[in-house]
């Protein structure tokens, strides 16, 4: 989003509030703030979607608002892009244990069903019209001059149908997937392998060329794509044929040492785009992969660094920092969109790549640190040195932790600069860090969310990225698929809770440690702290004392949840339950026998949930 490049943008600039006062802000630790800001940002964004959110009036059902801002700057439309990386949120969300989310994911994918036919200007359901940035809130063509086409809209729409479609086929529901989500994603695929190799607008509204964020963002949905034409029984080969071409033209951003983002422009390039492709790239599966720029791969850390540092001396509110201490990132060092700052979202990335990359290597085993990427780690570890470190050294373990509490400091940047009620606008200033632009900006809360939930080690599904095969040369291409009106929005009831179900990511080689969150509902007392024990050593064997601690940060008096995810050997049968201890250590109540029993899923995703309440 969001554009105000060409015409706007003089006024926007002049526009610009004079800062004012400091205004109150968050205070306390992180993990409070944390705990706290969780459930707002959640509220944040369901306050946006119509047709029931509290700030959005007028928005039909399923439509996400960019902001409720109507003037200075007016976001007051529904972004195909926006929508989808809010909705990719959502459907994690709703597969993490979140099961009231169910009604609106259906709506919102019946609401883009209705606006794949919305004849625009950029064309007609099946004449390029899917690349249409932005659509009034009651499904109506925006027929202003604008940035257009934008061609990553599509690839993100499908790759949170997706989402949700493996989760329904998981259910036995591959007939709804059938009838109603797959007409929709066809059509998504087959514009990206139609169009994918011509320019367009970045994901800024800004410059007209082609695009890293674009570009990764289509070859993952060409990757998703085909896996779940294969469940269906079907083949997607226009997806096949172009997907390989995507990858390769991926890797001609990388210009030795970062991401140029964009082809064109007249700028460095660097950019947050690619702090955010390397996040949607991001796949718990995959090992640390440079050409899918996986958060823990070398180019990939190498250009954090670059970006990131990119803001370090041009905004005032960041001097005085030392390296490897988190930082106000903004879209792009050049930009004067309100006289450029930071961006609430930007830096919520640059905080998740990094939870992301610790991630990868604790699942791995082991870290590498190669030339490319030493610098960052000198950064956060000065004595670093190029090699590999196995998860059982020292070394291991000193160099996780200083990633850990890098990616923690870019979050209490942010922190230190929300507004006590929690509200997210768009950017703080530079000068002094007072909120501005649209405020309640949609992304801003999901990209909090996603945040949120790699520190908490909460990961979506994987998304085959462990299955790029790297073309020896590149070349253009193009290739036509089936376009047609998709118009079923019949959606049989609801399915039921997605508790104790697996999810699963199209075909793969099944990993060794499946990722369990286990979601315990107890409602407790201000000290008490739910713990789970088995008969695992991963569950302390049934000694109460290693049993496993549970987290809180998203429990709310409506709905008290503790969670945690553990990486569990696939395949293992074993019992456990849950206790709790006071803020003593002492054992406060054990559940009642029996003991509850569970055999960890072997699937290719790596990742499963199971949900209880005490006992
Ligand atoms: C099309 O693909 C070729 C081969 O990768 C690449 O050189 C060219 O820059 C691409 N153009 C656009 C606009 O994507």
């Amino acid at each position: 989003m969001l554009l105000k490049s060409f015409l706007p943008l003089i006024a926007a600039a002049t526009a610009a509030p004079a800062p004012a006062a400091l205004e109150a802000r968050a205070t306390g630790s992180l993990t409070s703030w944390l705990a706290s800001e969780s459930p707002v940002a959640l509220q944040g964004v369901l306050n946006n979607i119509g047709a029931a959110g509290s700030k959005v009036a007028g928005a039909k059902s399923g439509i996400v608002v960019a902001s409720p801002s109507k003037s200075n700057p007016d976001y007051f439309y529904t972004w195909t892009r926006d929508a989808a990386l809010v909705f990719k949120m959502l459907v994690d969300e709703f597969l993490a244990g979140k099961t009231s989310l169910e009604t609106q994911i259906q709506d919102y994918i019946s609401s883009q069903a209705a606006l794949q036919g919305v004849s625009n200007p950029s064309g007609g359901l099946c004449s390029g019209g899917l690349a249409e940035p932005k659509y009034n809130v009651d499904l109506s063509a925006f027929t202003g001059a604008w940035g257009r086409p934008q061609r990553d809209g599509p690839a993100l729409r499908a790759t949170a149908m997706i989402a949700y479609a493996r989760y329904l086929i998981s259910k036995g529901q591959t007939s709804t997937v059938n009838s109603i989500i797959w007409p929709i994603v066809q059509n998504d695929l087959s514009y990206v392998t139609q169009y994918w190799n011509q320019t367009g607008f970045d994901l800024w509204e800004e410059v007209n060329s082609a695009s890293f964020f674009t570009t990764g963002v289509q070859y993952r949905a060409l990757v998703e794509g085909s896996a779940l034409a294969s469940q269906l029984g079907t083949s997607c080969s226009h997806c096949n044929s172009q997907a390989p071409l995507l990858l390769c033209f991926l890797q001609s951003y990388w210009t030795g040492s970062y991401v140029r983002s964009n082809t064109g422009g007249g700028r460095s390039g660097k950019d947050a785009n690619s702090i955010l492709t390397s996040i949607h790239l991001f796949d718990q599966a995959a090992t640390c992969d440079s050409n899918t720029f996986q958060p823990c791969s070398d180019k990939a850390l190498a250009n954090h660094k670059v970006v990131t540092d990119s803001f370090r001396s041009i905004y005032s509110i960041n001097s005085g920092f030392a390296a490897g201490v988190g930082v106000a990132v903004g879209r792009y060092p050049e930009d004067v969109y309100y006289n450029g700052n930071p961006w609430y979202l930007a830096t919520f990335a640059a905080a998740e790549q990094l939870y992301d990359a610790v991630y990868q290597w604790k699942k791995i085993g082991s870290l590498s640190i190669t030339s490319t990427s030493l610098a960052f780690f000198k950064d956060v570890y000065p004595s670093a040195a190029v090699g590999t470190y196995a998860s059982s050294t020292s070394t291991f373990t000193s160099i996780t932790d200083a990633v850990l509490k890098y990616a923690d400091s870019y979050m209490s940047n942010a922190q230190k600069y929300t507004p006590t009620d929690g509200s997210l606008a768009e950017q703080y200033l530079r000068s002094n860090g007072n909120p501005t632009s649209a405020t309640d900006l949609t992304w801003s809360y999901a990209a909090f969310l996603t945040a949120f939930n790699a520190r908490a080690n909460v990961m979506p599904a994987s998304w085959g990225a462990s299955s790029a095969k790297l073309p020896s040369v590149c070349s253009s291409g193009s290739a036509s698929g089936p376009c047609s009106s998709a118009t079923n929005t019949a959606w049989p009831s609801r399915t039921s809770s997605p508790s104790s179900t697996t999810t699963s990511g199209g075909s793969c080689a099944t990993p060794t440690l499946t990722t369990v969150t286990f979601n315990e509902r107890r409602t407790t007392t201000f000290g008490q702290t739910v713990y789970i024990v088995g008969s695992i050593p991963q569950l302390g064997n049934w000694d109460a004392n290693s049993a496993k601690a549970l987290s809180a940060t998203r429990y709310t008096n409506s709905d008290p949840l503790w969670f945690v995810s553990l990486g569990l050997p696939a395949g293992t049968t074993f019992k456990y339950k849950y206790l709790i201890k006071g803020s003593d250590g002492n054992i406060v109540s054990w559940e009642s026998d029996p003991d509850r029993s569970y055999t960890v899923p072997a699937n290719c995703a790596g990742i499963a949930s199971k949900s209880d309440t005490w006992r």
